[in-house]
């Protein structure tokens, strides 16, 4: 994994928050914006996205990724996350295992609308995961 620049970070939590603009969020009101750092230093984002059918709801953390994916990135460098509240909020459990897939050490940084922040690891968030080598 290469190194994360502080610009490189400033940028990635720039386009998270920009990404929670979009968010479709109407049952929950609570949107959420994304950023993902492909190995190519290419940023993509995501946002959550909501159902009339509330098990449908996707988050931002996996709308992000699978664009990344669909672009064909692998493996990711970073994900960001960003809530419009006053304490950081960490990817819920299926993102974590979503990201755990494509990125199983990379950091995780969350900010939202104070100096509050997270910045960990998948792996200090979901350790012991289940991946693809329990498949071999
Ligand atoms: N949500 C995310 O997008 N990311 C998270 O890390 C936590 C939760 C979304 C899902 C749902 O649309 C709303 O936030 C409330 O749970």
């Amino acid at each position: 994994m290469k190194k994360l620049l502080p610009a490189q970070q400033r940028k990635l939590e720039k386009a998270a928050r920009a990404a929670a603009k979009h968010s479709y969020s109407p049952y929950s009101l609570f949107p959420v914006g994304a950023a993902v750092l492909a190995d190519s230093r290419k940023i993509y984002v995501g946002t959550n996205v909501e159902n009339a059918s509330y098990g449908l709801c996707n988050c931002a953390e996996r709308t992000a990724i699978f664009s990344a994916i669909a672009a064909g990135e692998r493996p990711l460098s970073c994900v960001v996350v960003y809530t419009p509240t006053q304490t950081a909020t960490p990817p819920c459990g299926a993102c974590r295992q979503v990201i755990n897939e494509f990125g199983p050490k990379i950091p995780i940084i969350a900010v939202c609308d104070s100096d509050d922040r997270i910045e960990t690891t998948l792996d200090a968030l979901l350790p012991s995961a289940f991946g693809p080598q329990n498949l071999d």
